[in-house]
């Protein structure tokens, strides 16, 4: 790429927050045209560093350059005048409202006397969700929404100017394979108008398939910034943590023991269809399958958050009755839920207690629930998975985001359940850290936990499980061995083609 005034300039920016040096010294830029992506591990400083960029926090020092020109960002609203948006980590939309009040907040289109142009805000609104290819409209209400239709209204939101600059933080982490399609069909419409698109992403294959340039944050620093195109994953994963990671899949056998759950003939309604298995203690077993396939269904089945439909649910050999997680975590069955935001955490309140109390109301025992104990489970699961706070009495929503999730696994682990249930265990969670859960799980199955991992990364379920259960459409196609599985048969599976069908 050649040398071009960059639409946008951060420089020397310094942001501190209480006990923490968020960004130190840190320089950015972004060219018209291309896709920048910002990396780093879960807490390094990227989410930081662009609310610094979209007028959220004002920094200690530095300065922000648009076209060359010095510029002071004080609010988001400002910020988008100037042409910068942003599409948040967290959604911040209202859920009673429409899509289209949503979209056009604080700028909803008025006629006379103030009065709001709603025949006016429908159309553009409409005009915009045209070019997302989204199901549904303008007025369907924003909380009936999916969340990777919430990110796509979000997305909306940033096109209501014509922007110079973008922001992607982390927009791919709720997203299917066809939205994530739609998705950079938008930036690629962007890049050619000529806006600079800063993009934030875990997601190795993603950000070489997609960027242009790759920067580096490490501890609020800056550690550099590679051409996509001339560098590689485990160049770039050496920048963001100092080392490079073994992807092999760690050959740990252990023994297994008796059948710790087992479910047959389960359905419920037309989410899925008669499913059997069953995981042994010491076993991973694996849930692959498309998103939308049913494989969280039938997790909140287990769990009790779903009323099943037909089929029966055994522990231990025994059949049991779940109609409530309550009745479920009395049994020894923890959820990691895929959406750790909404059904994980309290924001306010601070990292020990968030780990530690449990998870249901009516389990807590009486007003004293704070002791020495608490903090020791704080410090074990902090220094397990490098969860990166000043300390226990952090607030949690002070947390960077993949900070925050590692919280909610660590508090479903400390409950030490027989079985453990994981939805997309890392997703958001930096490449270290990642590697450090799939250790994490490979070791709880070896202390004979039984554990199920849900996931929609397909080198994450070969990496950690013992068998794989593929599914499509609501039904187990195909029970996989460790052995046996293979990338080419796996996806067959899911995409509903067995090889006896094929056949
Ligand atoms: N409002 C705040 N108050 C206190 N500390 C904060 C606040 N916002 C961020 N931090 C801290 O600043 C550091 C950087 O956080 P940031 O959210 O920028 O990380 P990140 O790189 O976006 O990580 P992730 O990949 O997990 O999203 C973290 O240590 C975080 O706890
Ligand atoms: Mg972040």
């Amino acid at each position: 790429m050649t040398e071009q005034t960059p639409i946008l300039r951060l420089e020397g920016i310094v942001k501190t927050f209480p006990g923490v040096r968020a960004l130190d010294g840190v320089s950015f830029d972004v060219r018209p045209g291309e896709v920048h992506a910002l990396m780093g591990e879960n807490g390094a400083g990227k989410s930081t560093l662009m609310k610094v960029l979209g007028g959220i926090h004002a920094p200690n020092e530095g300065q922000i350059f648009i076209a060359e020109e010095p510029t002071i960002m004080t609010s988001p609203i400002q910020a988008k005048a100037k042409g910068v948006v942003f599409i948040h980590q967290e959604l911040s939309l209202a859920g009673e409202l429409s899509v289209a009040e949503n979209i056009f907040l604080g700028e909803l289109p008025r006629k006379s006397f103030g009065r709001v142009d709603w025949a006016k805000l429908y159309t553009d609104t409409d005009k915009i969700l045209k070019t997302l290819n989204v199901s549904f409209n303008a007025r369907t209400r924003v909380g009936d929404l999916s969340i990777a239709n919430q990110q796509m209204v979000e997305i909306g939101r940033a096109l209501t100017v014509d922007p110079r600059a973008v922001i992607f933080d982390e927009p791919t982490a709720s997203l299917t394979d066809a939205e994530k399609v739609v998705l950079f069909d938008v930036i690629a419409d962007l890049q050619a108008r000529g806006v600079g698109i800063i993009y934030i992403s875990h997601r190795m294959e993603e950000i070489f398939k997609i960027t242009d340039r790759i920067s580096v944050l490490r501890d609020g620093q800056y550690r550099g910034t590679l051409n996509t195109a001339e560098t590689n994953e485990d160049a770039v994963t050496q920048l963001m943590i100092g080392r490079s990671l073994d992807l092999s899949r760690n050959e740990s056998s252990h023994d297994m023991g008796d059948v710790a759950l087992e479910v047959r003939g389960l359905s419920c309604g037309s989410l899925f269809n008669d499913v059997s298995f069953a995981v042994r203690k010491g076993e991973v077993l694996g849930f692959y399958g498309l998103v939308g396939a049913g494989r969280t269904e039938i997790a909140e089945t287990i769990f009790g958050l779903r009323t099943p439909s037909a089929g029966q649910i055994l522990l231990n050999g025994q059949e049991v009755r779940i109609t409530s997680p309550i009745d479920a975590i009395r049994l020894g069955i923890s959820l990691v839920p895929e959406d750790r935001k909404d059904q994980g955490l309290v924001l306010g309140m601070n990292c020990r207690d968030n780990m530690t109390l449990p998870q249901i109301g009516d389990l807590t025992t009486g007003p004293f629930v704070s002791n020495g104990a608490e903090v020791a489970i704080f410090d074990q699961y902090r220094d397990k998975l490098d969860i990166r706070t000043p300390g226990w009495r952090q607030t949690v929503g002070n947390l960077s985001g993949g900070n925050q999730q590692k919280i909610v696994i660590g508090k479903w682990l400390s409950m030490r359940p027989e079985v453990l249930i994981v939805d997309e265990p890392t997703r958001g969670i930096d490449v270290g850290s990642k590697s450090e859960i799939h250790n994490l799980i490979r070791e709880l199955a070896a202390q004979g936990y039984a554990v199920i991992v849900i996931s929609s990364e397909m080198p994450e379920v070969l990496h950690v499980s013992d068998r794989i259960v593929a599914m499509f459409s609501g039904a187990v196609m195909r029970t996989f061995t460790a052995e046996e599985v293979t990338e080419d048969n796996l996806v067959q599976a899911i995409s509903g083609i067995t090889p006896q069908k094929v056949a």
